[in-house]
């Protein structure tokens, strides 16, 4: 059941689909105060969802904030990163779902400053609050989905592997890249273009030097089975001539300063000005660019920087440049140095340029600050809108910052996280709190976005993201190759990328009947073994699907671990391209999983395909043969 509850939302944010009548009364069992609400817990209550925040699936213990941020340091102290996700799901003397409708900052104490309180403070309490009720955590859950409505659904190539990295300049490069993914034998759908075959960073644009036909070089990839997939940034460049800057700014579909100026940032192209994804005709404008890239044979894209990432404002730049040189060299001490280096590191995502710029809405004029976490969500669904019109088959489409609602027009990638061992752990964790909120098609940077990554970790991290929708390998510019021939031996990456791809069957069916249905993908054990004490306090094991469980290693030179089987279940293990099983009890196992080996547990047999090149090859009706 859902009880909706109203305190004066200031905009439509578009999340929910269902138009459900106000009840009158207080939304228990939150107690309202006056700056949010609160709720006590008991030694037992466990709480879910909040997407795409850092920390376990269990959220308690933490204090979070809804606010997209463009984080590029995925620590545990950090409140929040890319998107912005309004739903928990709170499991113990109480069972229930909240989600909180708005756009604009909240908080989330869950045991933080009281270990047995929660209190949710939106910041300016303007939003609509619906309750969640229902027989069971899966139940909340799917009546939650139903009143968003349904998954962005992928094209099945789209499930494929993919190579990506900052730092392909050339079509050569990319060219090498699948060259040498052939003469591994390792499978592979998509290469990645980020922002280098752009024209000096230009949305909508190709370098001509670095891909003078990028029509042909498409075709060509195609031919070979890899579809290419370019990065679109939110921000435009400001250039006379630039036919997309130009026509922006005549027709004032730019935000705008407080004197109806187009608000001037600094991104990757320099000054640029951010398209007004929440003016519907700016957006559909916008989303018209793609054909661009779609009329080259382009089908699938990845919007990036839009929470927006703000490297500065033009104005804000130079208040920091007069304050620097202010500064008297003879007489600076070691705190007026830290002051003066903040000055500039301070202007990167302000606050204080949040809400120096706005919108134009078809509910009125609203300063950024207050709908910041719509900016996102607003440009998938501008890009979503358009691909919808502009090709006739499905069109591959994610997005790094994103609220509740962006779910239905594309997936998300959890961002800039580091060849660190802790992000396995993390990705894993976030998964099923993604897919509370609808975010199915999700998955993160395989080896880690920054730092250099390592062969072991490179095979750990694949062991696990094999079973995550969105499979892509992506590295930061400068950082080591990472790619699966990078370090020499290739078959172990072959053997684990083909598990993937013989694996589809199963995991896209699973896939579609999630999206059909209003289910989790991803679930904690908790979920699926609700009287099961010690499936409730699993951190590092998740279920994939109807039939499987997962449970990776996530630590360096381990080659065992614990594992927890919630109820008796077949040990499937790959080793060396071969698949063997044993049956194991109900109960903790150690197990050994060395260097290379992949093991999942199933309940039911879960038939492999055959190996293949692509997901051209891939047989979707599951078979029934092993497993
Ligand atoms: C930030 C994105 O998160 C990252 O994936 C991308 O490579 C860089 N921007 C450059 O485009």
């Amino acid at each position: 059941m859902i009880k909706r509850f109203c305190y004066d939302p200031i905009i439509t944010t578009g999340a929910v689909v269902k138009d459900l009548p106000y009840s009158n009364g207080s939304p228990e069992p939150f107690t309202v105060t006056e700056n949010g609400f609160t709720l006590d817990m008991d030694a037992k209550t466990r709480v879910y969802g909040l997407g795409e925040t850092m920390r376990g699936i269990n959220k308690r213990g933490w204090i979070y904030e809804s606010r997209c941020t463009d984080e590029p340091f995925h620590t545990e102290d950090k409140r929040s990163v890319y998107g912005a996700h309004n739903f928990i799901l709170i499991d113990g003397k109480d069972r229930f779902g909240a989600f909180f409708d708005l756009p604009g900052r909240i908080t989330y104490d869950i045991g933080y400053t009281d270990s047995d309180f929660i209190t949710i403070t939106p910041e300016n309490f303007a939003l609509d609050l619906y309750i969640i009720t229902g027989d069971s955590l899966k139940a909340i859950v799917s009546e939650f989905r139903s009143l968003i409505g349904k998954s962005y659904l992928p094209p099945k190539w789209a499930f494929g592997y993919g190579q990506s990295r900052w730092g392909y300049v050339t079509e050569d490069d990319i060219r090498r890249c699948a060259d040498q993914y052939k003469d591994a034998r390792i499978p592979l759908d998509m290469l990645y273009l980020d922002i280098d075959y752009m024209d000096s960073f230009k949305d909508f644009t190709v370098h001509p030097e670095r891909f003078p036909d990028l029509k042909a070089f498409a075709a060509e990839m195609k031919e070979r089975g890899i579809r290419l997939i370019p990065i679109i940034d939110a921000a435009v460049k400001k250039e006379e001539g630039y036919s997309v800057y130009d026509e922006g700014h005549e027709k004032g579909y730019f935000c705008k300063d407080e004197n109806g100026e187009d608000f001037v940032v600094g991104v990757w192209p320099g000054k640029s000005v951010l398209p007004d994804f929440l003016d519907p005709e700016a957006s559909r404008w916008f989303g018209q660019q793609y054909k661009a890239l779609t009329d080259l044979g382009i089908e699938g894209f990845w919007n990036d920087m839009n929470e927006p990432a703000l490297f500065y404002s033009e104005k804000g730049l130079e208040r920091a440049i007069e304050e620097v040189q202010k500064i008297d060299i003879e007489k600076i001490g070691a705190l007026d140095f830290f002051g003066t280096r903040d000055v500039l590191v301070k202007l990167q995502n302000s606050d204080s340029d949040y809400k120096s710029f706005y919108h134009n809405t078809p509910e009125g004029r609203f300063a950024h600050y207050d709908v910041h976490n719509l900016y996102g969500y607003r440009m998938t669904k501008s890009a979503y809108d358009a691909l919808c019109e502009l090709r006739d088959e499905p069109s591959l489409l994610f997005s790094r910052a994103s609220s509740i609602g962006a779910h239905r027009y594309g997936g998300i990638w959890t961002g800039d996280n580091h060849s660190w061992w802790s992000h396995i752990l993390q990705s894993l964790q976030q998964m099923p709190g993604l897919n509370m909120c609808g975010f199915l098609f999700s998955g993160s940077d395989i080896g880690g976005f920054n730092g250099n990554c390592t062969r072991d970790l490179l095979i750990r991290w694949m062991s696990f993201a094999l079973f995550t929708p969105l499979m892509r390998n992506h590295a930061a510019f400068g950082t080591r190759s990472q790619e699966a021939f990078a370090f020499g031996d290739t078959e172990v990456f072959r053997h684990i990328i083909t598990l993937r791809y013989r694996l589809l069957p199963y995991l896209y069916d699973e896939f579609v009947k999630a999206v059909e249905n209003d289910t989790m993908y991803f679930r904690p054990l908790a979920f699926d073994y609700e009287d099961d004490e010690i499936a409730a306090t699993i951190e590092d094991q998740l279920m994939v699907g109807d039939s499987m469980m997962i449970a990776p290693i996530y630590r360096q030179n381990a080659d065992a671990r614990h594992i927890y089987l919630p109820e008796k279940m077949t040990q499937v293990r790959m080793h060396e391209g071969e698949i063997s099983t044993e049956e194991l009890n109900k109960g903790w196992h150690y197990v050994s999983i060395p260097l290379g080996d992949v093991v999942y547990f199933t309940t039911s047999p879960i038939p492999l395909g055959e190996p293949v090149r692509n997901t051209s090859e891939v047989i979707w009706e599951k078979q029934d043969t092993e497993n």
